[in-house]
């Protein structure tokens, strides 16, 4: 039978259906809200109660620290699967056959060119510019190059669509790099992997050639599933909420990218290993920086702790850590600020302020220290997750699209002026 929700405002009573998840969640539907009680409307800054959709990407309890994609936990994907078979199954919803995944690359690698003028606006960036800010603009600019619209009611034209960006994201993400550090830009190898040559993109000298290292492609392969997707956050909420007012996929994804920049979301990755090293700069006192964390007149706090959603161990996290122990290993890189690193998690898992607000690392704490043992420098962290988290936006996009969701546009309760008079400039 389904489950009634009654809400009573001046003695009058109102019911919602509640609507109940595959994975037995519940909301209480509140699309007649307004229409039934004359304008009520409910107020939630931040969304921290609000189910903006419903979606069949993917699957995250925080209170359990569990992370499906399309029904497939997280663990088992980052151990057996590679990176574009994840993409296909974020955007398609099942894991592809040999030949669907063989076509999927080839059709992939058919785009990963851009139009040659793209590199006139790199040329107008400084070099000090942020990658993030680039990429941003660059996946933007995409539009002025590619159809800018997507028929989202033909299959091949959203499929086009897709290979398309995820074609030429790589090649715009490898050159925000080589703009900044002063490299030509240059393409890859269409007879590489889509890792390897993305690795490839970014690293290849002009007088010499890029030699694979099997242990750096793997470890980013696996870096990029666990970046891949994850439901409603503050990036992919943006992509869908631009998507909704039926803007296209480029510049839907062109503010998703603005969204992960900020140091609350996907720019924590750059802000821990920052944050690391100023510690380690300060003598390696991690106990002062707990303080500081927990001192609420202190505007510091420990970056890659705690989560929206995550009320445990984000199942990222514990991979990652793993993964970073196993990488600095191969690699024969010794970097004091895991240490650090390690020593900060162990004080606040058995810190009382952490314990009893639920904070634990979440993903962007020992990724930095992976992508700066395989080369990557610091600013380049955040493109990084872009580049992983790519095909959820598009899933998501996609996903928004062919449900044929409303325009994205909350309501307020207005709390300013009420209505007055204007005054002449010289009675102000
Ligand atoms: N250090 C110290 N205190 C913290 C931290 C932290 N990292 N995170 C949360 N708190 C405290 C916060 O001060 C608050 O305390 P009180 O209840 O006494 O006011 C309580 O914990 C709840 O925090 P909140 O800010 O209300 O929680 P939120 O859900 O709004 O924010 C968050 C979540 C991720 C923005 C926040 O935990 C944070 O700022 N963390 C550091 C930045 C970070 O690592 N971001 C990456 C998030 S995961 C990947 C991604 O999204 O891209």
């Amino acid at each position: 039978m389904s489950k009634i929700a009654t809400l009573e405002i001046d003695g009058k009573k109102y019911e919602f259906p509640i609507t109940t998840g595959t994975e037995n969640e519940s909301a209480i539907d509140i699309k007649a809200l307004r229409a039934s009680t004359g304008g009520v409307t409910t107020i939630d800054p931040g969304y921290k109660n609000t189910g903006s959709c419903e979606s069949a990407i993917t699957f995250l309890n925080g209170e359990e620290g569990i992370l499906r994609y399309r029904g497939y936990a997280i663990e088992e994907l980052a151990e057996k699967a590679d990176f574009l078979e994840v993409a296909y199954l974020l955007i398609f919803g099942e894991l592809p056959t040999k030949e669907q995944l063989d076509k999927f690359h080839t059709d992939i690698k058919a785009q990963s060119h851009v139009d040659e003028d793209v590199k006139k606006i790199i040329d107008g960036f400084p070099k000090s510019a942020h990658p993030m800010g680039v990429l941003s603009s660059l996946t933007s600019a995409l539009v002025a190059f590619n159809p800018s619209s997507v028929n989202v009611d033909s299959e091949e034209d959203m499929y086009n669509a897709i290979v398309r960006i995820l074609g030429k994201f790589p090649v715009l993400t490898a050159w925000a790099y080589r703009k900044r550090v002063g490299l030509p830009l240059d393409y890859g190898d269409d007879n590489l992997g889509y890792v390897e040559n993305f690795l490839k993109m970014m690293f290849k000298k002009p007088s010499g050639d890029y030699t694979t290292n099997k242990v750096v492609v793997d470890a980013l392969d696996k870096l990029l599933i666990l970046h891949a997707d994850h439901e409603q956050n503050c990036s992919t909420s943006t992509v869908r909420m631009v998507g909704s007012s039926h803007a296209g996929l480029f510049v839907s994804i062109s503010a998703g990218i603005a969204a992960l920049w900020g140091p609350l979301h996907g720019g924590a990755n750059q802000a821990v290993i920052e944050m690391l090293e100023g510690i380690k700069e300060d003598g390696g006192d991690t106990k002062k920086y707990m303080a500081k964390a927990k001192d609420k007149q202190d505007p510091f706090r420990l970056m890659g702790f705690g989560h929206r959603v995550y009320k445990n161990f984000d199942p990222r996290a514990k991979i990652i850590k793993k993964s970073a122990d196993e990488v600095l290993g191969d690699l024969g890189v010794d970097d004091p600020v895991l240490d650090i690193a390690k020593g900060l998690e162990k004080e606040a898992l058995e810190d009382s302020y952490f314990v009893d607000r639920k904070l634990y690392p979440n993903v962007d704490f020992y990724s930095g220290i992976i992508y700066r043992a395989m080369g990557i420098p610091v600013e380049m962290f955040t493109p990084m997750f872009a580049l992983g988290r790519l095909p959820g936006w598009i899933a998501q996009w996609r996903e928004m699209r062919l449900r044929k969701e409303p325009i994205g546009r909350p309501r307020q309760v207005y709390i300013g002026e009420n209505l007055r008079s204007f005054k002449k400039i010289d009675n102000r």
